[in-house]
């Protein structure tokens, strides 16, 4: 199954929602994700109401003291299986920072859980460790970018953090850009579009993610679109449920 991190370095473009409608999609399929909160905002964590009593309890302890993750992850009330985040990883660069086992230590700790689960991991909008490590253990990478004029820049300068970490890697990273929080009526989304198509092609999911009430409502009710507002257009959205449930035109690699 594939391991996908969201990740944008611009803040406030739906990675964490993305994140969380997109476990809530995969746990209805039956697919059991580990979800992962790489932020120290901890606002996924937060979402599936799950109060972390210390920061060791945390995907830190995976940091501070080689945790496993089969250690650390919490059963949310939505069916997932979640390691939580905590305010001390924004630490994790200063603390542990050094050295490029630090990138690899979220990717070797993944390599000891169940492989056929899907693994989805919301990073935070710094490029650090935490931000980087998603990338060094994913199978692709899955980029919101909300439809305005400041997320096209924000594209751009995901291009070019991929290209430096491609290098490092030496191997091209699968990437999908998704395109959220999308109005129609303004035509600076339909532009912004345009440009991202011309520029990506395939590389950008068929489904747009409207401005939507539901979507921005659910999660001050600890829930997913499809549990909050299950008859909304966007929980009903047709391509959410196309070839496997991924929103993109065509899918991630397995592993
Ligand atoms: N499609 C959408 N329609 C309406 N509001 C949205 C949508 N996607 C995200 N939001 C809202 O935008 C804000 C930022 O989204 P969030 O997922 O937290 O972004 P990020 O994780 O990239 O910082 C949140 O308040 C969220 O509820
Ligand atoms: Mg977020």
């Amino acid at each position: 199954m594939a391991r996908i991190a969201v990740f944008n370095q611009k803040g406030g473009v739906g990675k964490t929602t993305t994140t969380l409608n997109l476990a809530g999609l995969l746990t209805r399929r039956g697919d059991d994700p580990l979800v992962i909160d790489l932020d120290p905002q901890a606002h996924l964590t937060a979402v599936c109401g799950v109060v972390v009593p210390r920061a060791e309890a945390s995907l830190y302890g995976l940091y501070a003291h080689g945790a496993p993750l089969s250690a650390l992850i919490c059963a949310t009330r939505n069916g997932w299986k979640l390691v939580p985040s905590h305010l001390e990883l924004s630490k994790v660069d200063t603390q542990f920072g050094k050295g490029p086992s630090a990138l690899s230590r979220l990717s070797l700790a993944l390599e000891r859980e169940p492989a056929e689960r899907p693994v989805l991991m919301d990073s935070c909008p710094m490029l650090g460790v935490l931000s980087l490590s998603s990338v060094f253990a994913a199978d692709g990478v899955l980029i919101p970018i909300s439809a305005d004029y400041l997320a096209l820049k924000g594209a751009l300068q995901m291009e070019r953090t991929l290209k430096a970490l491609e290098h490092v890697l030496k191997r091209r990273v699968p990437r999908r850009y998704l395109i959220t929080r999308y109005d129609s009526r303004r035509r600076m989304a339909v532009d912004i579009e345009r440009q991202l198509r011309e520029r990506y092609g395939d590389e950008v999911c068929a489904t747009r993610i409207a401005e939507n009430v539901s979507l921005a409502e659910s999660p001050a009710r600890n829930q997913d679109v499809f549990e909050h507002a299950p008859t909304s257009r966007r929980a009903r959205a047709p391509r959410w449920r196309q070839s496997g449930g991924l929103p993109c035109s065509a899918r991630l690699p397995p592993v």
